[in-house]
């Protein structure tokens, strides 16, 4: 089977990717139908942080702009500390502004077939998702697709590796991080137009590796993302350290 191998840059830090994902909301902007679907996580603070100061400016105007998540704790409602939307309004608050508008859709925290289908649905009528962002897990996971996730999937329950939880923790101290969670499948995101994943840091280089490096197969989730005719990879040097010379440097 022939693999689009992903358009990968290799940054001198984590820092130069943000004018690259601004740029990357603006020509999202300029399509009919902008739905942008975020993605959580330390990877992508910096960036929320600077696209909050561009919608506050208007630099970047949201009227058009409609947006989603990958996925989100299983029972976390948008408010509550610790999940996905809460994370995402914190650092972006005009995404907070989108959600009471009706113009931001939560992955439904109840993770019931029914509404699962209904989110499906909602994001279809609005055009899908047209720019997907991502990160990695250090165990190659993409969005809640932990290793081992059937490609076919869509919205889903999962239970979090054991990984994915540790990464977690200091998030929900004292409390124990959550088991279970809603995930966009694999099947979801590769229906979007456009990928753009981000790793940065030594953490993220063997998860990186097995992504670009080995076979296209479940037990690395991410190295789906060379099935998608349109995706971007940015990592720093940290990240990019266990790939051979035969990645272009950006
Ligand atoms: P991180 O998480 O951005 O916090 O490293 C990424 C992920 O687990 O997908």
């Amino acid at each position: 089977m022939s693999a689009n191998l992903p358009e990968v840059r290799i940054l001198p830090n984590a820092a130069a990717a943000l004018p690259l994902l601004l740029d990357e909301v603006r020509a999202l902007l300029r399509q009919p139908t902008p739905l942008l679907g975020f993605a959580t996580g330390g990877t992508f603070t910096a960036f929320l942080q600077a696209l909050a100061v561009e919608l506050q400016q208007g630099r970047i105007a949201a009227d058009a702009l409609r947006a989603t998540h990958l996925d989100e704790y299983l029972g976390f409602a948008p408010d509550r500390a610790g999940g996905m939307v809460h994370e995402l309004g914190t650092n972006c608050p005009a995404l907070l502004a989108m959600l009471a508008r009706g113009t931001f859709f939560p992955v439904p925290h109840d993770g019931t077939p029914a509404s699962l289908r209904a989110h499906d649905e909602r994001l279809q009528r609005a055009g899908g998702v047209q720019l997907q962002l991502l990160g990695i897990g250090r165990n190659g996971h993409l969005a809640f697709n932990e290793p081992g996730t059937p490609f076919d999937r869509g919205f889903h329950v999962t239970t979090l590796a054991a990984t994915t939880r540790e990464d977690a923790r200091a998030r929900f101290a004292p409390q124990e991080p959550p088991t279970q969670a809603v995930t966009s499948g694999i099947a979801t995101i590769l229906q979007a137009r456009r990928l753009v994943l981000c790793a940065f840091g030594a953490a993220k280089a063997p998860a990186v590796r097995a992504m670009l490096r080995g076979g296209i197969d479940p037990a690395c989730p991410a190295s789906v993302v060379r099935r998608h005719g349109s995706a971007l990879v940015l990592l720093d040097r940290e990240a990019a350290r266990e790939l051979d010379g035969s990645v272009a440097a950006g």
